[in-house]
């Protein structure tokens, strides 16, 4: 195929250095030969250059990366008028609730603030697209036995959630006001490769591989959907190609599953005792469950393709792989996050395993 730069598309995926940017950038990279993609992160502790290590050697002729700051608007217009995008991707986001809990502001200043600047350049620059990554924890705790609804009320628990339902609301305020072509997607918990250890998933594979305590919040009977972070970049995609502007789509597996049965999953895969399992005082306002109802997003033709079986097995096999990714993140910063936030919590309780 013979290089057209005017048959490229031009895509800006912000955060796309973090866990789920990251595989997106990678499958999109493959998926769209016509898409050059420029990232633009603002490189927090949660942003890894490792993340696209493969990608930048790979793709180097329709990719770059872009150090900044989604808040600053002068560096947001510039990367949009330089690289003239025609679709923004926005991933970026103060991501971690335990940390939203001791400093919101940053998480209102990215989650908030950060979304109004990029729908402020969607704007401007009339793009074809403004896609907001979302989560499902902006509908708070969910009593069993419902399935949040894409028109559910939002009631986020945590400053994170809290800041996330503001981006969304900011966005859909910018398609109704403004015109612009926003869809939202609202996305379950994910699981696989380059997540930063901080999250349970990747904390307990990779205590568990060196014999460490696996801190379990409360009883450990919350529930999760917990997808295959591969899953939910197609959803993406899907919904970018096919979604209606002004609408909003929830993407997960459509099963939860009880932390400690996750943290029970990880044990037997690793060959290690559940003695493992410590434990630990709740998380303030910690929400039980989360559940969505997937149809809206199946009826564009997506739909799961892995199981949790499937996904946490490829996930624990991913972080034993590589070694070399975790193991740098697992000092200096991390320990110290992991100092001041688990220590003296361990309480006595007997769990139903
Ligand atoms: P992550 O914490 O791994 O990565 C976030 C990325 O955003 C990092 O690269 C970071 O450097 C970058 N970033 C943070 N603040 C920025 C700023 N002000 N300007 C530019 N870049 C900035 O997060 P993740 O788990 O990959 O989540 C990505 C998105 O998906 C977030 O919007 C999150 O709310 C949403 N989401 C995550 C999950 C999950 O299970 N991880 C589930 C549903 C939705
Ligand atoms: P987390 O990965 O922080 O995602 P979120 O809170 O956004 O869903 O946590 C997932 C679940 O695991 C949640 O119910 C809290 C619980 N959890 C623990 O039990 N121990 C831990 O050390 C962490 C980080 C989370």
């Amino acid at each position: 195929m013979r290089y057209n730069p005017r048959a490229m598309k031009s895509v800006m995926v912000t955060g796309g250095a973090g866990f789920i940017g990251s595989n997106y950038v990678r499958f999109a990279l493959e998926r769209h030969p016509d898409w050059r993609i420029v990232v633009l992160d603002k490189f927090t502790y949660a942003g890894n250059p490792d993340n696209l290590k493969d990608i930048a050697e790979r793709f180097k002729d329709r990719f770059t990366v872009v150090r900044g700051d989604i808040a600053d608007r002068e560096v947001v217009f510039e990367t949009m008028r330089m690289h003239r995008v025609d679709i923004i991707i926005n991933f970026a986001a103060d991501t971690h609730v335990d940390r939203s809990l001791t400093e919101p502001g940053q998480f209102i200043l990215t989650d908030v603030y950060g979304t109004y600047v990029l729908l402020e350049a969607a704007r401007e620059f009339k793009v074809e697209r403004y896609h907001q990554i979302s989560t499902d924890e902006v509908y708070g705790d969910i009593p069993e036995p419902h399935r949040s609804r894409e028109d559910d009320r939002l009631r986020g628990s945590s400053p994170y959630s809290a800041s996330k339902a503001g981006g969304d609301l900011m966005c859909l305020a910018y398609h109704r006001s403004f015109g612009v072509p926003v869809t939202i997607t609202r996305g379950t918990n994910n699981i696989g490769p380059y997540q930063y250890p901080e999250k349970v998933v990747p904390l307990f594979i990779t205590n568990a591989i060196d014999n460490l305590p696996l801190p379990l919040y409360g009883d450990g009977k919350q529930m999760r959907d917990y997808q295959y972070v591969l899953d939910h970049c197609e959803g993406i995609d899907v919904v970018i190609e096919r979604g209606v502007p002004g609408e909003v789509y929830n993407i997960g597996s459509g099963v939860e599953t009880r932390n400690i049965d996750m943290a029970r999953a990880i044990l037997d895969l690793l060959g290690k005792p559940y003695t493992l399992i410590q434990p630990i005082t709740d998380r303030p306002g910690h929400d039980r469950r989360y559940a969505v109802d997937i149809s809206k997003v199946r009826a564009l033709g997506w739909q799961p393709r892995h199981t949790f079986a499937q996904a946490i097995e490829k996930t624990v096999r991913w972080y034993v792989d590589n070694e070399w990714w975790w193991r740098k993140i697992k000092s200096g910063e991390f320990m110290e996050y992991y100092k001041r936030h688990y220590s003296g919590r361990e309480v006595n309780l007997q769990l139903e395993l």
